[in-house]
């Protein structure tokens, strides 16, 4: 068969699975977009949660990285060495994620790929979230460990796995924030599973903008590693893990993904760093308010600002999609392999750049087409 032919059944199977997707371009900025047929419409697609993205102190610190440094990075940091906003940038997350160190990696996904590939292996049985990211997964089978892949936040099996797990060295892995579903993992709990059994806790913080906030003291009995981006709450692109010195020097010196990769840009990594601070400030609060009341808006007391609108099939979801792009709202269907077949659904993510208007837009336009959330 010829890769033409292979690649022309490749395309009618995932069309007639219904999975076949194309990216939309949509200009803009913040959370108004223009279509290309000029129509203009309000996202909630985006993980810009706290709309920095737009925030002018951090377009320009991005500026000024830029200016001074230039556009790319120029190699690995093994390699090139570091720009001096790449190891401030360290020192910020570290100490904003009370751990000895961090580590910057081009992007969440590599962050997550290397933390499993360095500290997995064929003597270790990694426990995992059923519904855990994609990197996650990836990197857990790139580390070839033993893997034991727990239903969706059952704490007892969790247990069960390992108080049975023998003589391996055994890690636990988890979102905090779960990116399909919205919901969240009881860390406290898991770490103190962790700590009971000796088993390395790998916390995936990507989506954590409005906790959960794992406490000090539960982490502090185990050993752990903070897995976040710098793409979603901070608004930029990069991603880190957040460890004790120890395993952060083992990261840079074993993680191919760290190793083998293009640093991220400085304009990446002074943004990011902008974005922190503005996080930490009284401004950040305000916008971490305006978000968990547009959640509240739509979803009372929802853990986070992904809310997911189950509708079964994926052409269900598909089609409430379009009539809602309709209206002028963007809202993505989510479908297999991306979340479970019949479990399709539209995933509505809110922002703090999101005002009122654009809230009653959703609402309102959810209900006309019989969509609750
Ligand atoms: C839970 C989780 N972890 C990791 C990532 C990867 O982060 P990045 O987009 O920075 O590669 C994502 C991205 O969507 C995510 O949802």
């Amino acid at each position: 068969m010829s890769w033409i032919d292979w690649a022309d059944e490749a395309t009618t199977a995932t069309r007639d699975s219904g999975q076949w997707r194309t990216p939309r371009v949509l200009d803009g900025d913040g959370v108004t977009h223009l279509l290309a047929d000029g129509r203009s419409v309000v996202s909630f697609a985006s993980n810009d949660y706290l709309g920095l993205t737009q925030h002018p102190a951090v377009k320009a610190a991005a500026h000024q990285a830029l200016d001074r440094w230039g556009a790319g990075s120029g190699s690995a940091r093994l390699i090139v060495g570091a720009r001096p906003s790449h190891s401030e940038l360290e020192a910020e997350l570290a100490k904003w994620k009370h751990s000895e160190s961090a580590v910057l990696f081009p992007t969440g996904f590599a962050a997550n790929l290397g933390v499993m590939t360095v500290l997995g292996g064929d003597d270790v049985l990694v426990c995992s979230d059923e519904l855990n990211h994609a990197s996650i997964i990836d990197g857990c089978r790139l580390s070839k460990s033993d893997l034991a892949i727990y239903p969706h936040s059952d704490l007892a099996e969790l247990e069960r796995l390992l108080a049975t797990r023998g003589s391996r060295r055994a890690m636990v892995v988890t979102d905090t924030v779960f990116s399909m579903d919205g919901d969240v993992a009881d860390v406290d709990a898991v770490a103190n599973l962790c700590a009971q059994h000796d088993a390395l806790l790998v916390l995936d913080e990507a989506h954590a903008v409005l906790g959960p906030e794992p406490s000090v003291a539960a982490l502090e009995q185990c050993a752990h590693v903070r897995v976040g981006t710098l793409s979603k709450t901070l608004g930029s692109l990069g991603g880190f893990a957040a460890s004790s010195r120890i395993l952060a020097d083992l990261l840079v010196n074993r993680a191919r993904s760290y190793i083998f990769t293009t640093a991220s840009t400085p304009a990446d990594t002074a943004a990011a760093s902008a974005a922190l601070r503005v996080l930490q400030s009284n401004e950040g609060a305000t916008l971490l308010a305006r978000l968990r009341s547009n959640v509240d808006r739509v979803r009372l007391a929802h853990p986070s600002p992904i809310i997911p609108i189950i509708c079964g099939e994926s052409e269900t979801a598909m089609r409430k999609c379009d009539a809602l792009l309709e209206l002028g709202i963007l809202v993505p269907a989510i479908r297999p392999p991306t979340v479970r077949v019949g479990s399709s659904r539209l995933r509505v993510t809110l922002s703090a750049a999101h005002n009122d208007d654009h809230i009653d837009l959703l609402l309102k336009s959810m209900e006309s087409v019989g969509l609750f959330p």
